[in-house]
């Protein structure tokens, strides 16, 4: 089986973490994000993955290469931004799509069963089946009401005010090569704006998926993301970890400081004595001076933190910035990358 990942978006949301890293390989629980979802994808059979760049692009290759596990990867590298449904187009005319196919938001973390996916998808005839996640909230999301049989109503790409739905679009699809006949080549197109809602009543169903699902687009969701993987939910083959429920990789100092509950420490880091970091997450080679607090945040690459500073909930210090002796981060801040704060 074959998957279209898309990952050539700016990551805005991200920012200042996707400033100088394409948002699909930056480090989630210590890995390159991507990596979840294509053991995840392999797990239900998918044996080669086209990945979709364009902002960043060659960051994406640079990292994951032309293999990952026994998944065969191929790029697609866009000049310009071609949306979500542009890049499908665009693979299509490289010759490189098979007749069915799945095609993946590349920013979700999730367990869903493809399979079953796969089953309604074969039972029902359907052209496009989209894999549905329940939310709470559902303005960020494409909402996907859906008849008993699973037939879409109607597909309703992020609406204010009320909704008929708590269903929304997981992206996650399994798609026909013919119905790509409804976009045109060769220009941006929106897969959810103007494939999805052409194909309502006309082949396009809905499964609804249960197990874990998470779009780790923004930073509160990134954190979230970090803990339940910590948490084993959803599984992965993370290193154990400590009894702080957190993960520390080696070679890190961090004696005499406190680390977790549920904190990240990538590899060539230092923690000074009695710096405390909870439910953060520390990139590579970053170190935290003495006396240090750092609270439900995360530190990019590089980064500085002198003795006695304090980190609050939120925060996102970009690549090689440097938190001066003492200084006081509030609640949300951002840091642009090789920023100095006093
Ligand atoms: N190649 C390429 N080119 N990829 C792109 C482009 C582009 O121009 N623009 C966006 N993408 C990729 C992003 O990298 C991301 O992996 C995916 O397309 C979806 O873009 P997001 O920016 O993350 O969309 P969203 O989260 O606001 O909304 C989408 O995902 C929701 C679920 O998380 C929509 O599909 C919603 O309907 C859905 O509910
Ligand atoms: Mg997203």
């Amino acid at each position: 089986m074959q998957a279209l990942i898309l990952a050539g978006g700016e990551g805005t949301r991200l920012r200042p973490l996707t400033t100088s890293v394409p948002k699909p390989v930056i480090p989630l629980a210590g890995r390159p994000f991507l990596t979840f979802m294509i053991d995840w994808l392999a797990s239900h059979g998918v044996d080669q993955v086209i990945l979709s760049c364009g902002f960043l692009a060659e960051g994406v290759e640079a990292v994951l290469g032309e293999r990952h596990g026994d998944v065969a990867l191929r790029y697609v590298n866009e000049r310009e931004p071609l949306g979500t449904g542009g890049p499908v187009k665009l693979a299509e005319g490289e010759g490189l799509l098979e007749d069915r196919f799945l095609v993946l938001n590349g920013d979700v973390l999730t367990d869903i069963d493809v399979g079953a996916e796969l089953a309604l998808h074969e039972r029902s005839g359907a052209r496009v089946t989209l894999a549905l996640a329940e939310v709470e909230e559902t303005a960020s999301y494409g909402v996907v009401p859906t008849a008993a049989d699973g037939q879409v109503e109607a597909f309703l790409e992020k609406q204010e005010g009320p909704v008929p739905t708590n269903r929304i679009n997981a992206g996650c699809y399994i798609v026909e090569r013919e119905a790509l006949s409804l976009i045109d080549a060769g220009r941006p197109a929106s897969l959810e704006r103007d494939l999805f809602p052409r194909l309502v009543g006309d082949g396009l169903y809905g499964y609804l998926a249960d197990g874990y699902w998470m779009d780790i687009g923004t930073p509160e969701r990134y954190l979230q993301g970090t803990w339940d993987l910590l948490a084993g939910d959803p599984p992965s083959d993370l290193p154990a970890r400590d009894e702080s429920g957190s993960l520390v990789y080696e070679p890190t100092i961090t004696a005499g400081a406190q680390i977790g509950p549920q904190a990240v420490i990538g590899p060539h880091c230092s923690v000074g004595s009695d710096a405390r970091i909870e439910r953060s997450v520390l990139h590579s080679d970053v170190s935290v001076g003495p006396d240090a607090v750092v609270l439900e945040s995360v530190l990019a690459t590089g980064v500085r933190v002198g003795q006695g500073a304090r980190i609050e909930a939120q925060t996102i210090v970009g690549q090689g910035a440097r938190i001066g002796p003492g200084a006081q981060l509030p609640p949300g801040s951002r840091i642009e990358p090789g920023a100095e704060v006093d």
